[in-house]
């Protein structure tokens, strides 16, 4: 087949900040018509000069887009900044996070193959691991986060790949990624992290030696709230195998919406780095409030995993969770008193946003089997966004007062 512009490339990376690298990587100095901003290539179709230009593409193999769904020069541009910023050598981007998720997942297995995957793994992904690839003929062993021999012993001699993700929600429990792969290597099997809470800013998998880190792209890396999309990245041998798969299964990222990413990304870093020092700052307040029960956030001594997050993340995140002293009415209390903070779902965008997953992921499971899950009815996550921290926890001080 011809080859598409954005084929088989390898990402030579400056020596750039990750800052000065999320606004220039990936697009050359000179821009077209001279804009300062990636202009949005909004074609479906690319047309040839003569048959010349035809036969340089098809038998001579130099890079030209063709048709939309082969590629596109904005989304070009998304995937290497991505490829850049994350360390790897090539990338694709989707419509969501899920979208990278499953079409990674279908790219690697073959009927009769098996797969590892951790239980706190995102809930879309879990259900399409258990649920779905057995209509594939393949099987699917969940292993409790964090019990690394339980895991081990899962592994099988058609084991194709080892899936968790890092850190996890909500309790943001640390994957340690130096053990998983030393197993991974003793049996040979690939390991798959998806790092959307991390950023390529707190972790970079890639360097302890995962072979396909997988964002959702919709939370901090787009960071606005604003749209869906999803990346996979790694090895250039393996990506282009994701990338062939995604031209046939069709749901091409359009455009715009990579146009939104890349703007999104020039200020990731900067949004990141303030949000880690603000998560930190309101998971010390609560830490110390009278009023809250327990919290979780994986750079506070008091986590479980707080030696490994310090080992391989350079800050925590801006996602603390929490569990507030009282009843499934304090709650809802608290909920109600929020003036700053938007109740809503996601993380990592410029908003501040709660949610209360008793009342809104688990709102359909008995209590009995939420609190065999860890959901209490006064367990609540909050993803800061990037206001001052003295008004998130003056909102949040409020709310507690309230609750009782
Ligand atoms: C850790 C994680 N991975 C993947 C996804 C899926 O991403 P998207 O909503 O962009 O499909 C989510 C969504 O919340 C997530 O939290």
């Amino acid at each position: 087949m011809a080859k598409q512009s954005g084929d088989k490339r390898k990402a030579k990376h400056s020596r750039n900040s990750l800052q000065t690298r999320a606004i220039h990587a990936g697009e050359e100095r000179r821009r077209y018509a001279d804009s300062i901003t990636t202009p949005i290539i909004q074609t479906s179709t690319f047309t040839f000069r003569d048959s010349s230009h035809i036969e340089d593409f098809t038998k001579k193999g130099k890079e030209h887009f063709e048709y939309g769904r082969y590629g596109n020069p904005t989304a070009q541009i998304a995937e290497r900044r991505l490829a850049d910023l994350e360390g790897a050598e090539d990338c694709v981007v989707f419509t969501s996070g899920m979208s990278a998720i499953t079409t990674t997942i279908l790219t690697l297995v073959r009927s009769g193959d098996h797969i590892v995957i951790t239980d706190d793994s995102y809930k879309k992904t879990l259900e399409f691991c258990r649920a779905y690839l057995k209509q594939f003929g393949v099987s699917c062993t969940i292993v409790p986060f964090g019990g690394y021999e339980r895991l081990e012993k899962a592994i099988r001699k058609n084991t194709r790949f080892i899936f968790s993700e890092s850190p996890t929600n909500p309790y943001l429990n640390i994957f340690d990624l130096i053990k998983i792969k030393k197993i991974a290597q003793k049996h040979n099997v690939l390991t798959l992290i998806d790092s959307t809470f991390a950023t390529p800013l707190n972790q970079r998998p890639l360097e302890f030696g995962m072979d396909l880190v997988l964002q959702s792209c919709t939370k901090y890396l787009a960071g606005h709230n604003d749209i869906l999309a999803g990346a996979v990245l790694g090895r250039s041998e393996l990506v282009e195998k994701i990338r062939n798969l995604h031209k046939s299964m069709g749901g091409l990222i359009d455009p715009h919406c990579c146009y939104l990413l890349l703007r999104g990304l020039k200020t990731f870093p900067l949004r990141v780095a303030k949000q880690n020092e603000t998560a930190l700052a309101v998971a010390k307040f609560l830490e110390n409030h009278k009023d809250i029960r327990k919290v979780y956030y994986p750079f506070l001594p008091s986590h479980p995993h707080y030696d490994i997050a310090k080992k391989q993340m350079q800050g925590g995140g801006g996602v603390v969770t929490f569990d507030i002293k009282g009843t499934l009415n304090s709650a809802k209390r608290f909920l109600d008193a929020l003036k700053l903070c938007y109740i809503g779902p996601s993380f990592g965008g410029v908003e501040t946003l709660i949610t209360h997953p008793a009342l809104v992921s688990y709102y359909d499971y008995s209590r009995k089997e939420r609190y065999e899950l860890g959901i209490t009815d006064t367990l609540f996550r909050l993803a800061v966004g990037i206001e001052d921290a003295e008004d998130i926890i003056a909102d949040l001080n409020r709310a507690l007062q309230k609750s009782k």
